[in-house]
């Protein structure tokens, strides 16, 4: 087990440049859409996280051939092998189950484990199924696992009953192989939706409404290959902007879009953060003395991102006044709070709402990270905390973030991967 070592300060900004990686929940749908081919699929920019080589690995057992190059990886399934995504990798990784709606498209045929709760919550894939069984797929839940079969699948009107990012990826990636148009409204709106429509058009897809709420895609007979450039992770690129909100310090962000990230900019500008774009594809982010409490309320993109609640609880932490912080999204998503208290956090939970009185001081503590975004806000905590900070179980934060304790270290953090056998041994 490894764990992360953090010697922490008030008093101590960080400093300097960091190059954002490819986003994470991008890579992810798009090495699934790779199975709607037989042709190879080239994606650059791809973040070398945890997260990558689960879902490769059960690409693997799909029938894949890839290769991964630096930050490149080139992907091929010539032949389908298998159509069974284990209990193991499922539970390893939720997203697993994005290759559902390719392998139904691709194969006619998928058996698929029932990801089941993980930390942050349920974690249900009714949206899934029923937006599948629209479009002609037949499924039997049994033992834990989806049985799906599909002779062909026919396009129609399906409308999702909430947002859902995975169902709308699902959905769309299934689409592009049926017989037809379909129209699928209410979908999601993250950009790592809109940059999987965009690998597909470059596959051979014909989708309009890229990055709205209305997507018509018309099935085509089949795709081809293509090379793709994944964008940038905006969640952290976020937890940078944070990182340098809450030290006080002077951090300039490469390689991010700052058109993906509008709200969590502009909460952070109310904060008191000073955050400029400096040219194309960067941002600079100065934190200021004062630190302004407000209210936040997680909401589908456009909205205020789930993903960045608990990064953003810690700077309210900080904060002179009251926050209250509203999770929407999911239904216990509020895990790192018992941690934060450790470290002298003043925060109350009450159903969806985490109420969070600042400024107070944080000491440095042993931690335990519960799940990927909870991993990343303790270690913004252990900044700023007096002392020592500890995290245990980082292999949370493994899946999403790439190398950070080195990233951090740059920036002038005392910050160390710390492996318990070493420890253990001295
Ligand atoms: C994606 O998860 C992201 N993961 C999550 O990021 C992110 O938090 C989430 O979207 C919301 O933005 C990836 O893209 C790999 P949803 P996903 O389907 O697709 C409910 C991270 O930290 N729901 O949009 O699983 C669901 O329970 C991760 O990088 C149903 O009820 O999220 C949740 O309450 C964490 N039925 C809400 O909808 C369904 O069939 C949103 O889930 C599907 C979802």
């Amino acid at each position: 087990m490894e764990k992360i070592r953090i010697i922490g300060s008030p008093e101590k900004p960080l400093r300097g440049k960091v190059t954002i990686s490819g986003a994470k929940n991008a890579v992810l749908p798009a090495i699934a859409a790779s199975l709607l081919t037989r042709e190879k699929v080239h994606l650059t920019n791809i973040p070398l996280v945890k997260d990558v080589f689960t879902i490769l690995t059960l690409m693997s057992e799909l029938g894949a051939e890839y290769e991964i190059n630096g930050n490149s990886l080139t992907i091929v399934t010539r032949d389908v092998i298998r159509h069974e995504a284990s209990y193991q990798l499922v539970r390893a990784m939720r997203a697993s189950i994005l290759v559902l709606g390719p392998l139904l498209a691709r194969h006619g045929q998928a058996v698929v484990a029932l990801p089941g709760g993980c930390a942050i919550g349920s974690r249900p894939i009714d949206l899934h199924l029923h937006g599948l069984e629209k479009l002609g797929a037949n499924f039997i839940l049994e033992h834990g696992y989806i049985k799906a079969e599909a002779k062909k699948l026919r396009g129609t009107v399906i409308e999702f009953e909430k947002k859902t990012v995975g169902g709308t990826e699902n959905l769309i990636m299934a689409a592009t192989l049926a017989e037809g148009e379909t129209i699928l409204k209410n979908c999601a709106q993250e950009p790592e939706v809109a940059d999987l429509c965009e690998l597909l058009i470059k596959m051979g897809a014909k989708i309009d409404g890229v990055g709205e709420e209305t997507i018509r895609i018309k099935g085509v007979s089949e795709l081809g290959g293509t090379s793709h450039d994944i964008i940038p992770d905006r969640i952290e690129a976020g937890t940078f902007l944070v990182a340098g909100a809450l030290t006080r310090g002077d951090i300039h962000l490469d390689q991010v879009r700052p058109d993906h990230m509008t709200t969590i900019i502009e909460k952070l500008r109310y904060s008191g953060a000073k955050i400029e774009e400096k040219e194309e594809g960067s941002l600079r982010v100065q934190g200021s003395e004062e630190i302004k409490p407000q209210d936040i309320v997680t909401s589908p993109y456009p909205g205020f991102p789930t993903d960045m609640q608990a990064q953003f609880m810690v700077l309210m932490t900080q904060a002179n006044g009251t926050s209250i912080i509203t999770e929407t999204i999911f239904d216990r998503r509020f895990l790192h709070v018992n941690e934060l208290l450790r470290l002298g956090a003043n925060i109350e939970v009450h159903g969806d709402k985490a109420i969070i009185k600042g400024k107070t001081p944080l000491s440095g503590a042993e931690t335990t990270a519960t799940d990927l975004r909870a991993s990343a806000c303790l270690i913004l905590a252990g900044l700023i905390a007096k002392g020592e900070t500890i995290i245990n179980d980082i292999e949370h934060l493994d899946r999403g973030y790439e190398r950070i304790e080195e990233k951090l270290k740059q920036l002038g953090a005392s910050i160390e991967r710390i492996s318990t056998e070493k420890e253990n041994k001295k």
